[in-house]
């Protein structure tokens, strides 16, 4: 692996050894196979960058709508980004991609790689479906750029494939691009990458490349060239260590609890160690999303297939952690409402992944709204944005227009996206609309000071709880009529 320097004049030599090559003569044109937030994203930006660019997509409802500039999901920035390239002209979508293909010389593949039914394992049926008919329709010399998220190997099995699918006279090449895109940040992560990965190009791919990437290669982005198998891991291993790093977070937020020390001044403490950052060290409900629990299970499953067993079972430790976050509160809730949540009134606040996207995927907000309503509590969501798409996944739920008529009349609250909304809102406002002022704070995001000073008893995972020695410990103890009463009577 080789890393370079970033270089604002980076040359890009014309070292591709065919007369014909189309790439010689004029900027690449691109073409982006699936669009979704990566490739729509991508897709836009490259269009901001200043290439002609095809967007292609099987769905043609999706593609009459990115034709109009809409954006089928929420992404700030995204609307105006692409709205504005549709109308250059720079941008267009397709449901054709033979035609995609003929008019492009770099074809990126940005298609999902969702977790198998039933295994771990990820599904690669898109990926090669959209890599064979990329090859199958070039007609003039071009680059493939995988840019999803694939277990390793996968693209030396897809050359493997495209290989005799290849017309004759046309010089194609394969390589590995991994994306690092956050979810509603995912313009600017585009246009102003971290790091560019370049796996498995030759120096004429490399090049080509290095044009398609000249505006945030100049402003210092760093390039670097390795092998497929790398490139394909650096993007697994990159989601495996963040998903890591908030289990370990969470482990410590557990001793935190049965120690009574605060997690999140630990973590600001921990954070000021610049070898380990502050970033992704926030305790709380966990992580969810359509990206780090599916890749650290295919990552999982991929390690175990190869037989290093360490990642394998490291990874099980930390989806474990993970998922014990959204039990945590689960208990906390019934325990706050004395054992039972029946016919309780719950105010969940929160139902995407996280905040800032109307995501749901794997939603550790709904995963814990459903577990209560399913134990039969009167389940109330409200969300800034994802209420419409919570909606479509959860349709037996209740959902609020606003954050106040969510916690009307609520016996609990809680708090379980860390959207600004929530945190900046009103507590002496929101505890005069509730029935019992209790909230817990699954994302220890809210200022508990003035929660506690407008009346709310606030509690919170890893911090240390005023109201601790009061609160049952059991559900044996928090059914206890004793108890109950005492509770009660508080
Ligand atoms: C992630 C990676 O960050 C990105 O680089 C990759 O390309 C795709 O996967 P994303 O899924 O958009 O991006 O979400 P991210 O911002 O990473 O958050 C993931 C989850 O972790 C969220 O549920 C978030 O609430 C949670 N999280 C994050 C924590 O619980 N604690 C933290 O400290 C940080």
């Amino acid at each position: 692996m080789t890393a370079r320097p970033p270089g604002p004049h980076d040359s890009l030599p014309n070292t591709h050894d065919r007369k014909d090559s189309t790439m010689n003569d004029h900027a690449p044109r691109i073409s982006v196979i699936g669009t979704g937030y990566l490739g729509a994203t991508h897709a836009a930006a490259m269009a901001e960058m200043g290439f002609d660019v095809v967007g292609v997509d099987a769905d043609p409802k999706k593609v009459q709508a990115l034709s109009r500039g809409d954006v089928p999901f929420f992404e700030p920035g995204l609307p105006e980004l692409l709205r504005r390239h549709v109308d250059s002209g720079r941008l267009r979508f397709t449901s054709d991609l033979a035609d995609a293909v003929a008019v492009s010389d770099v074809h990126f593949v940005c298609v999902g790689t969702p977790q198998r039914v039933g295994s771990f394992a990820a599904n690669l049926d898109h990926v090669q479906e959209a890599t064979r008919a990329v090859a199958k329709a070039m007609t003039h010399d071009g680059v493939i750029v995988g840019k999803s998220t694939v277990p390793v190997g996968t693209a030396a099995t897809l050359r493997a494939m495209i290989e005799p699918l290849i017309a004759e006279g046309v010089h194609a090449e394969l390589i590995w691009n991994p994306e690092f895109l956050r979810e509603g940040m995912a313009v600017e992560d585009t246009l102003h990458p971290d790091r560019i990965v370049l796996g498995g190009t030759t120096e004429s791919s490399e090049a080509v490349m290095r044009r398609v990437y000249a505006a945030p290669i100049a402003v210092g982005a760093p390039v670097i060239t390795c092998d497929l198998p790398t490139a394909e891991l650096v993007k697994v291993s990159a989601n495996a260590f963040l998903a890591t790093k908030i289990s370990f977070v969470n482990a410590i937020a557990e001793v935190c609890d049965a120690a009574g020390a605060d997690v999140s001044v630990l973590a600001d403490a921990l954070g000021h160690d610049a070898r380990i950052g502050r970033r992704f060290l926030d305790a709380g409900l966990g992580f969810g999303g359509g990206c780090l629990p599916k890749d650290i299970r295919a990552l999982m499953h991929r390690s175990a297939e190869l037989g290093a067993f360490s990642a394998a079972s490291l990874l099980q430790q930390v989806d474990e952690i993970n998922m014990g976050r959204r039990q945590l509160i689960i208990d906390r809730a019934v325990e706050a409402l004395y054992g039972s949540v029946l016919n309780r009134r719950i105010a969940v606040l929160g139902a995407a992944f996280k905040p800032h996207t109307d995501d749901v995927r794997d939603s550790p907000a709904l995963n814990v709204a459903a577990a209560l309503h399913l134990r039969g509590a009167q389940v109330v969501v409200w969300d800034p944005e994802a209420v419409p798409t919570a909606r479509r996944d959860f349709p037996t739920l209740s959902y609020a227009q606003d954050l106040e008529s969510a916690v009307r009349g609520a016996d609990l609250t809680l708090v379980l996206t860390e959207w600004p909304e929530f945190v900046q809102a009103d507590p002496a406002v929101l505890a005069r609309l509730v029935r019992d002022p209790q909230v817990v704070d699954a994302r220890n995001c809210l200022p508990a000071a003035a929660w506690e000073e407008a009346g709310w008893t606030v509690l919170r995972s890893g911090a240390p709880d005023a109201d601790a020695p009061q609160r049952p410990r059991s559900r044996t103890e928090a059914r206890s009529p004793r108890r109950v009463a005492e509770l009660v009577a508080r």
